[in-house]
């Protein structure tokens, strides 16, 4: 199974949006075949009505199945109502094939840190109950602090309790937005994979604008990270998570 992760898109009308990087990167992420493509929150900046029409326009563009949840800038001037309008159910268990993809609001109206919650966290845990599949969590912010994104004032409120869930419960792959950098590290026996931005112009340093790709084959997932500006791809991650292998070039030199 291919799934294409996809985050920060930031459509609106002022400075965030780059309409031509997000030319380029739908051009790129519909040649990847994915089966679905999980966006990770902020679709919009400001979460105005103008903006959430803009973004169900442009999101037409991608060829696929989109799963979407919320972001902490899409909850902004009461963008949460719209949420649900514009893209469905904000909290939900979806299986496919071969996992269960939990996806989780965990933004808090007005403001850029995020919670998930007694209620998200029972979900999380009827997400890996449901049946023998795989389980995959999604949402916009991060449990644990992401390097090269600035001071630290984002992370959930109950970074600690969801992560322990996360890790008692041995899931191997939580996929996050909201930083503007991809990253990814393994703690025990999970993935914990950010995706950069995909086309807002509040980029960092020399990272610019990327995109995910995470494949699972049987007990394997590889994380290939896309540059969409010079169109260039690199294998990231190789983790097994039954033999609990895995290589990092983030942090593997010799990877
Ligand atoms: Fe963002
Ligand atoms: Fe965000």
């Amino acid at each position: 199974m291919r799934i294409a992760h996809i985050s920060d898109i930031h459509c609106n009308y002022g400075t965030d949006f780059n309409k031509k990087i997000y030319e380029k990167a739908v051009k790129l992420l519909n040649k990847t075949d994915a089966d679905i493509i999980f966006i990770s929150g902020d679709i919009t900046t400001d979460g105005l009505i103008t903006e959430y029409e803009y973004a169900r326009e442009k999101l037409k563009e991608i060829e696929g199945k989109l799963v979407i949840v919320s972001g902490n800038h899409d909850e902004r001037n009461l963008g949460w109502k719209l949420f649900p309008e514009f893209f469905g159910e904000t909290d939900f268990i979806h299986t496919y094939d071969e996992i269960n993809l939990v996806g989780l609001a965990s933004s808090e109206p007005d403001k850029d840190n995020g919670r998930l919650g007694r209620g998200r966290h029972k979900l999380i845990e009827q997400g890996i109950h449901k049946n023998d599949r795989m389980t995959v969590i999604g949402f916009h912010h991060h449990v644990i602090p992401v390097p090269n994104s600035g001071r630290e004032t984002n992370i959930i409120d109950d970074a600690g309790e969801t992560l322990d869930i996360i890790l008692k419960n041995e899931v191997p792959l939580v996929l996050m937005g909201h930083r503007h950098v991809p990253w990814g590290v393994k703690i025990h026996k999970t993935l914990l994979v950010n995706s950069g931005t995909f086309s807002c112009n509040r980029t960092r340093a020399h990272f610019g604008n990327t995109f995910n790709i995470i494949d699972i084959e049987e007990e394997k997932i590889t994380v290939t990270v896309i540059d969409i500006e010079k169109k260039k791809q690199k294998k990231m991650i190789e983790f097994d998570f039954e033999k609990g292998y895995c290589k990092n070039r983030y942090y593997d030199s010799k990877a």
